[in-house]
């Protein structure tokens, strides 16, 4: 008796097994599954400007702290800080003189633990800024390096003579630092020239010295025991430099500091770089971390790289040309295909603190406001992980100074007129519309534009047609949108010099991206069958234009000027 169940048993379970297997098979196969930060949004925070919970003018991370709820409503994933560690803030903490730390302007090490920890219960990560091309020249290294010859750190910097005699006005090349005047400063203790790609302030350590590389990847480390996601590693195009300090090619004409404009051959974009990187992700896996690249190219073939030969350099190397380009659907067009011809993951970005803000870079002066939410559906549909920029979502704006003593950013100082410096896009978040935006009690250490008292979270968040709510309607689709975080990118009416259209499509779902571009209505027609879908109705997922709310047929659409239509297409 026992046998025979024991048998049955057995043949119930075979046909069970057997049944589970057929089923598996015939079910369609599952989207591919992405680390995290493929299917993330990342946002960007200055932090001196993003919330001030003391009241001395500035930012800091309880501040941060404070806005999580609104992140986590917005549709964030992950927060990037700019630097928030212990700097003389020459370079507005781009000068870390103790990586390893807090700022005190912007809390304490616990005050982090506890952001940290916040942060966590919201489902938001965090990635820190890591400077890796140099230091603070008071970063004890450099203070050690640059005390004599043979101090044990004199290796962690590149020192050099001199051409000739050892004097301060023969440096040992024509190499130029991006933020003017000779890459070589003079230093009279030792007599010898050190080199900085950035400002004097800014020492370049030496990737060549194993000892360096050692302590770099042990500061990730540090951080990611205490649970840092990820870094954005700045700078790393400019790690390495001509060992033997061949003269750059020197190009026609001067730039913004009356330089003249050089190519930086020897100073940038060395082979040596990858092996710097790898390195870095060997140690970022342990941990499942992200490493995100402040890689400025000068096309997007030159990004391919980044990510490693065997993907093992940097997942997110992000793509700043788009930020270069002007507002046009031709123009993207091209750019998107000659991304998606890589084969790479894209990580598109439209704005930083380094770069005049997006409203304005691609505004025309009278539809500011339809192209930043053009701007917003495109930037949010496209395959790829997006980076805002913290205030892009409210269509902040730029305020430059306009005067001279007013320029906070050296750059700016030393420009001026030609660069105004990039106090301009770094101005104090717009929360409210009280007195300083909400920002501050005090007095914000960057002036808010007037224009904060109609461009702000809390007005905005009241108005169905803000761009705010029209940021937060993507986000929540994105999110939700197997096509769009998942699908494949597909180009469509390619001639159409007006209207950007292109379909985000996975085996089951397909979703259609309308953008008028232009200022005049435009009429379109969708050929379909062509990319042999057959599409028997839509239905609108989010547009700008009401009248096409309830539209269900794509074969012919007439559009608004600057009109959104994002639509899921029914077989
Ligand atoms: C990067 C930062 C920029 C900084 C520079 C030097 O480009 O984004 O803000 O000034 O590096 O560290
Ligand atoms: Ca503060």
């Amino acid at each position: 008796m026992h046998g025979r169940v024991a048998v049955a048993v057995l043949l119930v379970t075979i046909l069970l097994v057997a049944l589970r297997s057929t089923r598996a098979q015939s079910k369609p196969s599952n989207p591919p599954r992405r680390p995290w930060y493929q299917h993330a949004v990342f946002y960007e925070i200055y932090p001196r400007s993003f919330m001030d919970s003391n009241g001395d003018g500035i930012g800091d991370l309880n501040g941060i702290a404070s806005k999580l709820d609104y992140l986590k409503a917005l549709g964030v994933d992950a927060i990037w800080i700019a630097p928030c560690f212990p700097s003389p803030q020459v370079d507005f903490g781009y000068d870390v003189s103790d990586y390893e730390n807090i700022d005190k302007m912007y809390g304490t090490l616990a005050d982090f633990e506890r952001l940290q920890k916040l942060g966590t219960d919201h489902g938001i990560k965090i990635i820190l800024d890591f400077v890796v091309n140099h230091t603070s020249e008071q970063h004890p290294w450099f203070v050690d390096s640059r005390s004599s010859r043979t101090s044990p750190k004199r290796d962690w910097y590149i020192w050099r003579d001199g051409k000739g005699d050892a004097k301060n006005d023969s440096p040992p090349n024509n190499w130029i630092a991006v933020f003017g005047g000779s890459a070589w400063q003079w230093d009279n203790t030792t007599k010898q020239y050190y080199y900085h790609y950035f400002y004097a302030q800014q020492p370049d350590l030496n990737w060549r010295n194993p000892a360096v590389v050692d302590a770099m990847y042990g500061t990730t480390e540090w951080w990611y025991q205490r649970g840092v996601a990820g870094f954005r590693l700045d700078a790393v195009d400019s790690l390495f430099e001509d060992p033997a300090l061949k003269n750059n090619p020197v190009l026609p004409g001067t730039n913004a500091f009356g330089d003249p404009n050089i190519e930086d051959k020897y100073t940038q974009r060395l082979p040596e770089v990858h092996t710097a990187l790898q390195g870095l992700r060997a140690v970022a896996n342990k941990y499942n971390a992200v490493l995100i690249g402040e890689t400025w190219t000068d096309n997007v073939a030159q990004l391919k790289p980044y990510y490693g030969a065997s993907n093992d350099e940097l997942q997110m190397p992000m793509d700043l040309l788009l930020t270069k380009l002007k507002f046009s659907a031709p123009v993207f067009r091209e750019h998107i295909a000659a991304a998606e011809a890589t084969g790479e993951w894209p990580v598109y970005v439209i704005g930083n603190h380094d770069i005049v803000r997006s409203w304005n870079r691609y505004g025309d002066g009278q539809h500011n406001d339809q192209i930043a939410k053009d701007m917003a559906a495109m930037h949010l549909t496209l395959r790829g992980t997006p980076i805002l920029y913290y205030g892009e979502e409210i269509g902040m704006q730029n305020n430059d100074p306009t005067r001279w003593e007013d320029v906070q950013d050296p750059i700016g100082r030393r420009g001026w007129p030609k660069e105004k410096g990039r106090d301009g896009e770094r101005t104090p978040m717009q929360w409210n519309a009280d007195p300083n935006s909400g920002f501050t009690t005090g007095a914000p250490w960057n002036p808010i534009p007037p224009t904060y008292k109609t461009y702000n979270v809390a007005d905005e968040l009241k108005d169905p047609n803000s761009i705010l709510n029209w940021y937060k309607g993507l986000l929540a689709l994105r999110r939700a949108n197997p096509a769009l975080l998942d699908g494949d990118y597909i180009a469509l009416n390619e001639n159409d010099p007006n209207v950007l259209s292109y379909l985000r499509k996975t085996k089951n779902d397909a979703v259609l991206i309308v953008i008028n571009m232009s200022a005049a209505p435009q009429t379109v027609n969708f050929k379909l069958s062509q990319q042999r879908l057959n599409v028997k109705s839509a239905k609108t997922l989010l547009t700008t234009q009401s009248s096409l709310q309830n539209n269900s047929s794509v074969a012919q659409l007439s559009l608004a000027p600057f009109a959104v239509y994002i639509a899921a297409l029914k077989k």
